[in-house]
């Protein structure tokens, strides 16, 4: 049995936990420090000056908040949010719908902005430059175009696949927002706000071993909090102690550093079957069974983030620290000096 827990998107259980737990102002918003500073700054001059926000860019692995941060920015601005997702705006109609309802210094959310149609997109180009777009009157013979005017508007684009954005579109943007992963101390701090919100009861020493082994991501800190909490529950324990989060990371099998079975998977193969790389996404998508776009997405930004992998041009290569974590053959010296090169 694959245990679903690290890196699944959050079901419909989930997404409810995860609003009620959300933070909902700039101060409840922990970390990513410098992107909030930035932006805080940002949204104080255009309100002084009375104007919408330029528009936003939020990148960055699944989990570490930009949904959060898009209703957080339209709540400091005073502004209303309206929020759709890049392939649920499958015709430039839908989308002409939503920005005609915008009023001033409102926030268009769209998620997963990497995922909009080419001809949805291009529509938006002239909203987002000079609020206006275009509309087709009638079909057929009697067709003709005329132009709207919107009001300024805040774009607020989400998307954990930024490299996929045309360069056309990213140009649009003024503020570029990319998210680090999560400093351990900076999550325990996120768990222990969560634990008062769900009133679950949770010792310092427990809070930071989930921290230390969240992968850098508040969800994944919200998700086996919440799992603590049920194995303190069928234990008959009030508090989650530092025995309870250790039992809890043991029966998820969850390492040290907060590898899961996939994260392993991907570098015993890397290092063992293709000799440490550098071996193409395809080929290392069918070798682990797991899609090519969550690998992308999910795992690979982790693992080099966690020095275990590099990108080069001709596929992806394990490090020396992988050799030596993940190598099954015996002897360390089986890493090749190739990749010693790259790894510089
Ligand atoms: N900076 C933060 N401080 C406290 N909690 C946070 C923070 N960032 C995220 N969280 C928690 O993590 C959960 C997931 O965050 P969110 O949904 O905003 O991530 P996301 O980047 O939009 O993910 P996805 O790419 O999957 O859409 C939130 O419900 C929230 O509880
Ligand atoms: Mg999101």
């Amino acid at each position: 049995m694959r245990i679903e827990l690290l890196n699944t998107p959050p079901d419909a259980i989930e997404t409810r936990i995860e609003e009620q737990i959300r933070p909902i102002s700039m101060d409840d918003f922990a970390g990513q420090q410098r992107l909030t500073d930035n932006l805080k700054v940002f949204i104080s001059a255009a309100k002084m000056r009375g104007d919408a926000l330029d528009h936003v860019l939020l990148s960055g692995p699944p989990g570490l908040g930009k949904t959060t941060l898009a209703y957080i920015i339209a709540s400091e601005m005073g502004s209303s949010i309206k929020s759709t997702s890049g392939p649920l705006l499958d015709k430039a109609g839908n989308l002409a719908g939503l920005l005609t309802g915008l009023q001033k210094g409102d926030v268009l959310f769209i998620d997963e902005i990497h995922r909009m149609p080419p001809a949805v997109e291009e529509y938006l180009y002239s909203a987002m430059e000079d609020f206006r777009i275009d509309i087709m009157l009638d079909s057929g013979p009697s067709a003709r175009a005329v132009q709207l005017r919107i009001e300024p508007f805040t774009l607020v684009g989400a998307t954990t696949r930024s490299g996929l954005l045309t360069s056309p579109l990213r140009a649009r943007f003024g503020i570029n927002s990319r998210f680090d992963y999560y400093a351990p101390d900076i999550l325990e701090g996120i768990i222990i706000r969560a634990s008062g919100i769900l009133g679950i009861g949770i010792d310092g020493k427990a809070a930071s071993e989930i921290a230390g082994r969240s992968r850098g991501t508040p969800r994944i800190a919200n998700r086996l909090l919440r799992r603590a909490r049920d194995f303190a529950q069928v234990d008959g324990v009030e508090l989650i102690n530092h025995s309870i989060a250790m039992k809890t990371l043991e029966c998820l099998e969850i390492d040290e550093e907060g590898l899961d079975d996939m994260d392993k998977k991907i570098m015993e193969t890397i290092v063992n079957k293709f000799s440490g790389g550098p071996v193409g996404i395809a080929s290392l998508a069918v070798s682990v069974g797991e899609e090519r776009d969550t690998i992308e997405e999910v795992y690979e930004p982790y693992l080099i983030q966690a020095g275990y992998l590099t990108r080069t041009t001709r596929g992806r290569v394990a490090t020396r620290q992988a050799f030596l974590r993940f190598s099954t053959a015996s002897g360390s010296n089986e890493y090749p000096l190739f990749d010693e090169q790259q790894d510089r």
